[in-house]
């Protein structure tokens, strides 16, 4: 069966560790809580919006975030390292495992859609950046819908863009909030357990397959039935 494969960008494709390097130079070793609270503060404001139904562009969310962290964690970080980190964020180096991964599955003859929080803008720049983007049929925003994940109207949003259905697509995601949203939503989802120690959230609600890098993907997606 060929499928329609929504990927998740943020953590999944795109590695955020690299900004950690920049900030432990700036801030020490307080970069490791600072960055973990940047990422949570992040997608906390993202759901605080869509909940408030006060859209922004998800840069707007990373931009705050990092400003919350600064007040929180009291570092004096200046207006230039602050667009410094706020740069690298917009050119993240992929996973390894990404590139081959992907062409895996196209070779298999899926379609690869990147689909993500982030503007299609943001989202062309880094995926051109890390030269992957010629590997993807296309990208899918939720900007159009200005709302975020995991409000079911984003996935829907994605079926209706890609032209595709719950039943032949699939989110593949390494953040479990993104996972749990689209297996509600009515997708199939694979979760890509990047570290053994990430926990999936104990909700009950189990992914349709786990896995630890995308070169596992093709070989679980033949595995499934259609
Ligand atoms: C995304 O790329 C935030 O990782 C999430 O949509």
């Amino acid at each position: 069966m060929k499928y329609t494969l929504a990927f998740d960008v943020y953590g999944t494709l795109i590695n955020t560790s690299s900004v950690f390097n920049s900030l432990e130079k700036m801030i020490g070793d307080q970069a490791t809580v600072f960055m973990e609270t940047w990422r949570y503060k992040q997608l906390e404001y993202s759901f605080r919006r869509g909940l408030m139904e006060a859209y922004t562009d998800f840069s707007e969310c990373t931009n705050d975030s990092l400003e919350f962290c600064c007040q929180l964690y009291k570092t004096d970080l200046s207006k230039k390292q602050k667009s410094i980190l706020m740069n690298e964020y917009s050119v993240l180096p992929t996973f390894p495992d990404v590139a081959k991964g992907l062409k895996d599955l196209k070779q298999a003859g899926h379609k690869l859609f990147a689909f993500s929080n982030g503007s299609e803008k943001s989202i062309i720049k880094l995926l051109t950046n890390a030269k992957i983007i010629d590997l993807f049929d296309g990208i899918v925003s939720v900007e159009k819908i200005e709302t975020f994940k995991p409000n079911p109207l984003v996935y829907s949003h994605f079926n209706t863009e890609t032209n595709s259905s719950k039943s032949d697509s699939w989110l593949i995601s390494s953040n479990p909030f993104d996972v749990i949203g689209a297996l509600s939503y009515g997708m199939r989802s694979a979760w890509v357990q990047r570290s053994p120690d990430a926990v999936f959230d104990p909700w009950g609600i189990e992914p349709t397959t786990i896995i630890h890098k995308l070169t596992d993907l093709a070989s679980q997606l033949k595995k499934t039935k259609s």
